[in-house]
């Protein structure tokens, strides 16, 4: 991870969530502990949907739910398992002030699990460098959305083989 400039990356326009679920899981097997992953867009806008996806392509198949209320989820492999990364799933929609994160314990995350932050801005200046920037906007149509992803040199080599 670094500070270097942060370029738009790549950008996919896609009809339907099936759609966004094949770009989630196509970037899953790109992914690796310590990843930190972030998603911009309104509510409504597939943030979690994407996260999801990433979470099942990972190989963890229970229910994901959106972690509104607790805002954080995590998930960690069985001790047979080991080879696949924890993740952390969280949403900070309900974050009231920055320092709240420190009670959750959400640091420890970043270097040990691949980290999906819904509500980035909430953390302020506690927002780690070096993520991956995720944007969803809805388009017209229905189930039309627009994910641009973001991000340094790092993440633009990272994401090469990336194709919808
Ligand atoms: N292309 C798409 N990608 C993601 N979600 C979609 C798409 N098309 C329709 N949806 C629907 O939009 C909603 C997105 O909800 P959710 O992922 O919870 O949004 P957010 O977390 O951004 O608030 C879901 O009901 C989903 O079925
Ligand atoms: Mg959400």
């Amino acid at each position: 991870m670094n500070s270097t400039p942060v370029m738009k990356i790549n950008e996919f326009i896609v009809d339907d969530l099936s759609k966004s679920q094949i770009l989630a899981s196509r970037l899953a097997t790109l992914l690796k502990t310590g990843d930190i992953l972030t998603f911009e867009g309104n509510l409504g806008a597939g943030k979690t949907e994407f996260c999801r996806a990433i979470i099942h392509a990972v190989g963890y198949l229970e229910d994901v739910p959106s972690p509104t209320f607790n805002l954080v989820q995590v998930y960690e492999p069985d001790i047979v398992d080991a080879d696949k990364p924890a993740i952390w799933h969280m949403d900070l929609y309900r974050l009231e002030k920055p320092e709240e994160i420190f009670e959750l314990g959400i640091e420890e995350g970043f270097d040990t699990a691949i980290t999906l932050i819904e509500w980035p801005d909430r953390m302020g200046r506690y927002l780690p460098q070096g993520s991956l920037e995720i944007k969803m906007v809805m388009g017209d149509a229905e189930g039309a959305r627009k994910i641009t992803f973001s991000g340094s040199e790092y993440w633009k080599k990272r994401l090469e083989g990336l194709v919808l």
